[in-house]
This record gives structure tokens, C-alpha cells and sequence, in this order.
């Protein structure tokens, strides 16, 4: 997307809130909102879930404009478009605020910081949270929710087992400096791309493999191109729920209400089908018979630990050591 049609987009999108407060009341308020990932995701069915819960409860005075699989923008760019108001919500993974200059969203990148779903909601639902929403506003950012998608398996064109078997695969990452030392402490070469460029990137040999949740491995079809997927949940992949702030702001109070209504009811149900879909779509993965889906043995968990857990420690300096401590702390690790 180049520069000039964020602008117009921006321009349009200004326009239709403007026209709003003087059109009739027949007029819809457009909201637009953009996700790189499959339909067929706990993103996309949440995206779903969010416009119908949101268009019934105001009555159709807002019309929301679910936009998929990066038809209308790639990662790096929709943060851009949301933040000159050419879209409205976006719901980028917690990966995509560290570019942003918000690098205490990093700490959800660090290898094996939850333990599990429990603790993850913890810290997303408490004082660690709200703290991040709070930085968003200063860069024109209102965040609404945390919605789950899952924890990460790597996947190759030959077996992963060991910390070893990564020495010199050029792996796929979000733009992240937590997911790049991560690569880094395994011996890999991380190479960031776009999310809707991976497929192609592992069928040309572009990179060799990289990290998802099972259900945007299978989405994308990235199994098609990867021989073999370790079970490794070694990190967390989620998401903030985001709108433009001015947008939001702006809107009338009993409309806002509503949407934060359907905003609440859509995370509950996101949050809900995360961890089923996860597991289906692993057991999709295993089923075409194509890939295989590697459990690791508790002698290699603990090989892959020994090597990623420095990272947490490593990386404070750069997320701020009261952010990493704060969450270590809420998940029980830190006393
Ligand atoms: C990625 O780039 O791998 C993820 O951010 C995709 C997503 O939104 O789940």
C-alpha cells in the first residue's frame, strides 16, 4: 500500500464519520476492519462474531466491514492505515506494537512466559494489561480487548527435535527483536516477512520454516509446504483488538456503549473457541498425512528450555525489566 492511498483511504474514512454527524439517522457509520489471517480463524470467526453482535445491537446504524486474509492491507501497513483513520479496528497480533515503538508489548513474544491459558489471561486481564492499553493512546490507539489465538509449534522441511537440528534454517518471524533472539539462541537465521507472503517464502525456499499457532499453519496451507511440525507451544501468539482513538472518540456515547457491549460479548466467544480450534486444526495438520506432527519428549522440552529461557533475561533491557518481572510474577514464576 503506498503512501498516497493510506491518504485517501484516511480522507474517505474522515469523511464518512464527518457526514455522519450531519446525515440522517438512516445513514450507516461505517467501521472497517482489517486482519491478516484466515476467515476460518479464531481472529477471522471473531471478526464475524463482532459485526453481527454489533451491527444487531445498534439497530444498523453501524455497518462493520470484516476484511481478511490482508485484501486490503499486509501487517506493517495496517497499523499505518488504522492509525490515519483509512480503517477503523484492526487486530493485530500483540507481536506488531514493538515496531510500533511500544516495546513492552515484546514480553508476549519471550519463549515460555506463560505456562499456560490461565496465567496468559492473567496478565492480559490485570494491572500488565491495562498498562499497555494506557500506551497505545499516545500514538492515536484505543485498545478494546485481548483476544486469544494460541501457543506456537515450529514447523521445518525436516525434523525438529533439538535445539541442534535448528543450526542454520532460515526461519520465518514477525517483525520482533524478542522472536529474532529467540531464533537466534536456537542457531537459526531469522528473516522477517509479511504474513501473507510466508506460503510462498517456504515453497520457494525462500526461508526453510518458521513458528504458529497450528490454526494459522493450516489456514494458510503452510502444511502443504512443511514436512515436519514439533509440538513445541515454546511461545504465545494473541492479539489487541484496536480502533482508531479519534474515531472512537468521536462516536455517539450510546453507540460506543453498544459496540463495547458487542466487543465484550465477541471476546468471550473468541476467547472461548481459541484452544478447540487450535487443537483441530493440529489434528487437520496429522490427518492429511503429509506432515509430521512431532509431540517432544520431556528430555527435549527440557533441551529447548535450557537454550530460550535466557532470553526472557536477555531481552528485559529492551521490554523494560518491570514489565518482564511484572508478568513473571502474576504468572507465579517470579516470588
Ligand atoms: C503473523 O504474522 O504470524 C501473525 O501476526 C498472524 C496473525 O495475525 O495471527
Amino acid at each position: 500500500m503506498k503512501f498516497h492511498s493510506l491518504i485517501i483511504g484516511a480522507v474517505f474514512a474522515g469523511a464518512s464519520l464527518g457526514a455522519f454527524a450531519q446525515a440522517p439517522a438512516s445513514s450507516p457509520i461505517v467501521i472497517k476492519f482489517s486482519h491478516v489471517v484466515a476467515a476460518d480463524t479464531p481472529k477471522g470467526k471473531g471478526a464475524e462474531k463482532f459485526k453481527e453482535l454489533a451491527e444487531a445491537a445498534t439497530k444498523g446504524k453501524v455497518k462493520i466491514e470484516v476484511y481478511a486474509n490482508s485484501v486490503l492491507y499486509k501487517d506493517k501497513e495496517e497499523m499505518e492505515a488504522l492509525q490515519l483513520g483509512a480503517v477503523q479496528m484492526l487486530a493485530p497480533s500483540l507481536a506488531k506494537f514493538g515496531p510500533l515503538g511500544v516495546k513492552e508489548f515484546e514480553v508476549f513474544d519471550l519463549p515460555y512466559i506463560f505456562p499456560d491459558r490461565a496465567a496468559l489471561e492473567k496478565v492480559e486481564n490485570g494491572p500488565v494489561g491495562a498498562m499497555l492499553f494506557k500506551k497505545l493512546e499516545g500514538k492515536g490507539i484505543r485498545g478494546l480487548a485481548y483476544w486469544d489465538n494460541g501457543f506456537k509449534v515450529m514447523s521445518a522441511n525436516k525434523p525438529i527435535h533439538l535445539p541442534d537440528d535448528f543450526k542454520g534454517l532460515k526461519m520465518r518471524i514477525q517483525s520482533s527483536k524478542v522472536l529474532e533472539a529467540q531464533m537466534r539462541a536456537l542457531n537459526s537465521l531469522p528473516q522477517v516477512l509479511a504474513f501473507s507472503e510466508v506460503y510462498q517464502a517456504l515453497q520457494t525456499g525462500v526461508v526453510d520454516g518458521t513458528e504458529n499457532p497450528p490454526s494459522n499453519l493450516y489456514t494458510q496451507k503452510m502444511n502443504e509446504v512443511q514436512k515436519y511440525v514439533a509440538v513445541s507451544n515454546h511461545g504465545y501468539l494473541g492479539y489487541a483488538v484496536i480502533v482508531n482513538k479519534k474515531f472512537w472518540d468521536e462516536l455517539p456515547a450510546d453507540i460506543r456503549t453498544a459496540l463495547e457491549g458487542a466487543m465484550k460479548e465477541a471476546t468471550k466467544y473468541t476467547n472461548d473457541i481459541a484452544e478447540t480450534e487450535n487443537k483441530d486444526a493440529l489434528a487437520k495438520v496429522k490427518a492429511t498425512g503429509k506432515t509430521q506432527v512431532y509431540d517432544l519428549t520431556a528430555a527435549e522440552t527440557a533441551a529447548w528450555k535450557k537454550v530460550l529461557l535466557p532470553v526472557q533475561e536477555e531481552m528485559k533491557s529492551r521490554i523494560g525489566k518491570d514489565t518482564v518481572e511484572a508478568v513473571q510474577k502474576e504468572t507465579g514464576v517470579l516470588k
